[in-house]
C-alpha cells in the first residue's frame, strides 16, 4: 500500500490529486494513478468530485471530472478471459456470462446522469450536522454509457420483457460486486431493483462496458457495471460479479441501513431503518456551477451557468433564477446538445441526462442569486433545507444560493 505522504502530489492543495489504490479484493496492489483536477474528499476509499467550473463546462462529463464514489477499495481484474458474471437465484438454469457473451447482445448507448444521493451534503450539514462524505454540488456526472440492456441479459435466462414476478416468485434483481466494504463487514457492495424495472427495455438499465466511447475505467466499474438511469447512483453497482433473481429486495447494508430518506424529526437515537423503503428515483435538482458559495465580483454582467436534472426520466420544464430571495424569477436558457433546442420529453432530448442552463445577471450591488428547477411533472425544488433535512444528509435539493459581494472600487485599480 502506498502511503499518502509518499506521493509529492499530496502536497498540492485541492487542485491536483492522485488516487491511492489499496490492495484489492484480489489482494494485488496497484501503482498509484494520477487523477487530475478533482477535489479529493476521502482517500481510502477513494472519493472525489470535480470543481464546479470543470463539471459544468461540458454536457458530457469527461471521465477525469466524473464523480468517483467508492465504499471500499477499488478491485482489479487480472485476467479478463477468466472473468464472468454469474446469473442465478430463483431461476431454473443459472448461467455464467463472460464479457464477450454480454458484448454479443445488441449494444445500446445511453446518455445518463449518475448523481450520488449525498450530492450537496455539505450544505445540508451547515443547518444541522449530518453523517457522510462532505460533497459540494459536484457529486454527479453525465456520461454516454455503452453496453447491453439488462432486459436482454435477463431474456437469456428465460425472463421475458415486462416480467414483474418470475415463475418461481422472484420479484427483484440483485447486483453484487466483488469489492470489500466495511459497512458490509468486509463483504461486497450490493443493491437491487424491482424485476419489472429490470425487464422493461424502455427503462434503459444497462450492463455497461463503455463510458464515453471508451472501455470503462477501473474507478467506474471495469469490466462491467450496472447503470440504472434516473435512480440514485447507489443502485448502479460497479465491478459486477453476480445478478440474482430474489424474492424480496436486497437485504444489503446500502439498501437497508443507508440511502433511505427520513424526516427531520428522526435522529440517531430514534431511527427505525425498516420504517422506510430504499430510495430509488431522485427528485428534481439544480445547482449553480459558475460561482462558488461566496464570491467577490466587479459590478456588471455575471454569467450564471449550472445543471438541472430530475429522476425517473422526467425532463426539466423550467430553470429559474431570482436575485430577490424568490419574490420574482426569470428563466434561464436550458440546453443539452449543440444546435438542438432542449424540449423536455421530446425525442430529441436525452431523457436520463441533466440539462445545463445559462443566464446573464446584471449585478449592481451585493446580491444573492438563487436557482430552482421545475420538472416535467411540475415537481419543484423546496425553498429551504430545513424541511428536507435528514440525518444521513441525502437528497439535498433545496434552492441553491450563491452570494456575490461587489467591489465597487475595483475598476479604478484595473
Ligand atoms: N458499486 C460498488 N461496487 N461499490 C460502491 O462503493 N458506490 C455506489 C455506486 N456503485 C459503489 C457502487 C454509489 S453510492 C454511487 S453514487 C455510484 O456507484 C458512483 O459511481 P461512480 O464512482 O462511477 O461515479
Amino acid at each position: 500500500m502506498i502511503s499518502p505522504n509518499s506521493c509529492p502530489f499530496h502536497r498540492l492543495k485541492n487542485r491536483i490529486f492522485f488516487s491511492i489504490y489499496v490492495p484489492s479484493v484480489s489482494m494485488a496492489a496497484r501503482l498509484p494513478m494520477l487523477e487530475f483536477l478533482q477535489i479529493l474528499l476521502v482517500q481510502e476509499p477513494f472519493n472525489a468530485e470535480a470543481t464546479r467550473r470543470d463539471l459544468a463546462a461540458s454536457y458530457i462529463t469527461p471521465v477525469d471530472f466524473f464523480l468517483k464514489r467508492n465504499h471500499g477499495p477499488i478491485p482489479i481484474v487480472h485476467d479478463i478471459n477468466s472473468y464472468y458474471v454469474t446469473i442465478s437465484g430463483m431461476i431454473d438454469r443459472p448461467r455464467k456470462l463472460s464479457l464477450d457473451d454480454i458484448k454479443k447482445l445488441p449494444k445500446y448507448n445511453v446518455t445518463a446522469t449518475l448523481q450520488c444521493a449525498g450530492n450537496r451534503r455539505t450544505e445540508m450539514s451547515k443547518t444541522r450536522k449530518v453523517r457522510g462524505v462532505g460533497w459540494d454540488v459536484c457529486a454527479l456526472g453525465n456520461a454516454t454509457w455503452g453496453g447491453a440492456k439488462l432486459s436482454d441479459v435477463l431474456r437469456l435466462i428465460g425472463l421475458p420483457y415486462h416480467t414483474e414476478i418470475s415463475p418461481s416468485g422472484g420479484k427483484h434483481v440483485e447486483f453484487t460486486s466483488v469489492d470489500q466494504c466495511p459497512e458490509e463487514k468486509g463483504g461486497p457492495y450490493k443493491a437491487s431493483i424491482p424485476l419489472g424495472h429490470a425487464t422493461n427495455p424502455a427503462a434503459d438499465v444497462l450492463v455497461a462496458y463503455e463510458m464515453n466511447g471508451e472501455v470503462l475505467k477501473r474507478d467506474h466499474g471495469y469490466p462491467l457495471r450496472v447503470v440504472v438511469p434516473g435512480v440514485i447512483g447507489a443502485r448502479s453497482v460497479k465491478w459486477l460479479d453476480r445478478i440474482d433473481i430474489i424474492e424480496e429486495e436486497c437485504q444489503g447494508f446500502f439498501m437497508q441501513k443507508d440511502y433511505k430518506m427520513f424526516p427531520p424529526s428522526v435522529d440517531w437515537d430514534n431511527i427505525e431503518w425498516s420504517a422506510r423503503t430504499p430510495q430509488m428515483d431522485y427528485p428534481v435538482q439544480s445547482a449553480i456551477c459558475s460561482l462558488e458559495d461566496t464570491n467577490v465580483i466587479v459590478p456588471g454582467e455575471v454569467n450564471v451557468t449550472g445543471y438541472a436534472l430530475s429522476g425517473g426520466g422526467r425532463g426539466i420544464e423550467r430553470v429559474e433564477l431570482s436575485t430577490n430571495g424568490g419574490k420574482s424569477w426569470f428563466g434561464a436558457i436550458r440546453y443539452q446538445k449543440d444546435g438542438v433546442p432542449y424540449i423536455a420529453g421530446d425525442i430529441t432530448s436525452d431523457k436520463w441526462a441533466w440539462v445545463l442552463f445559462k443566464a446573464v445577471v446584471d449585478v449592481k450591488g451585493d446580491t444573492e442569486i438563487v436557482v430552482k428547477a421545475v420538472d416535467s411533472s411540475a415537481n419543484v425544488q423546496p425553498e429551504s433545507v430545513e424541511s428536507i433535512w435528514n440525518l444521513r444528509g441525502i437528497l439535498n435539493t433545496c434552492w441553491h444560493r450563491v452570494r456575490l459581494s461587489t467591489m465597487h472600487n475595483l475598476r479604478s485599480f484595473l
